[in-house]
């Protein structure tokens, strides 16, 4: 399995930070592992350019269930796919909490990705009152069983575990934490599409930085990271792949 150093932009980011793209991809030219940035849909043309040539990944934050149609403001998974994205993170806790998408919209979303060639980020997480509740992993099982789809495969699904609570606040779950979800995800996701699970890459999110992140990468079933904040620097999210390659 190759491992998975993502970025998550977030709404940041201009045509001016595509000179973060440009350092990253002169700092590392041949990581040991995968590099996707997932920047605006605003800078995905244009980071895809500054990008040719290199093994850096583009891809969405979000798109819509449907193929096209009259839904104004929306981007269909075929639009990211034609601006040059190859991925697009679906259920983001933001986009949960901020539109109300459901487990069900994040299923359809998921589906209409694959459809046009997308490779969909599926994100679960539960929120800090789910975790003092100890409901932890029936949030996140039940998150995983609706929206990921029955006929995933490890070349059409990564699934992204990131706590609500550890996202943009420099909080994050100790090791043994992380290291229970992550098990516990690989035996839901094989209970749920088979072994195909077995190659799914598992990633954790939520305040990965430079100075966690070679801990979090030795904590089996942690394949890779999902960075929000520290991708946003070059400096940061490259020494953050560098720690992913040489786990
Ligand atoms: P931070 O790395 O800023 O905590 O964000 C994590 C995240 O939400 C990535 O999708």
């Amino acid at each position: 399995m190759r491992k998975l150093a993502a970025g998550n932009w977030k709404m940041n980011g201009t045509a001016a930070s595509l000179a973060e793209v440009q350092a990253l991809i002169a700092a590392h030219p041949a990581p040991g592992c995968e590099m996707l940035l997932c920047p605006p849909a605003t800078l995905i043309a244009q980071a895809n350019w500054a990008a040719r040539g290199s093994i850096l990944a583009l891809g969405g934050q979000d798109c819509h269930a449907k193929a096209s149609g009259a839904h104004t403001g929306d981007l269909s998974a075929a639009m990211l796919k034609d601006a040059g994205a190859a991925y697009v993170i679906l259920g983001h806790s933001e986009r949960r909490a901020d539109h109300g998408e459901t487990d069900a919209l994040v299923h359809a979303k998921a589906e209409a990705a694959v459809a046009a060639g997308l490779v969909p980020v599926v994100c679960v997480g539960e929120t800090e009152a789910q975790r003092d509740a100890g409901e932890t992993l029936a949030v996140i099982g039940a998150q995983l069983d609706g929206s990921v789809p029955a006929a995933s495969t490890a070349a059409t699904l990564v699934l992204a575990y990131e706590p609500v609570w550890a996202i943009g606040t420099g909080r994050t779950p100790t090791l043994e934490q992380i290291a229970e979800v992550h098990a516990f995800l690989r035996d839901r996701l094989t209970a749920r599409i088979g072994a195909e699970a077995a190659g799914v890459r598992l990633l954790y999110g939520g305040s990965v930085k430079p100075s966690n992140a070679t801990e979090i990468f030795a904590v089996p079933h942690v394949d890779g990271a999902l960075v929000g904040g520290a991708s946003l620097k070059a400096a940061d999210f490259g020494a953050i792949v560098a720690a992913l390659s040489a786990a």
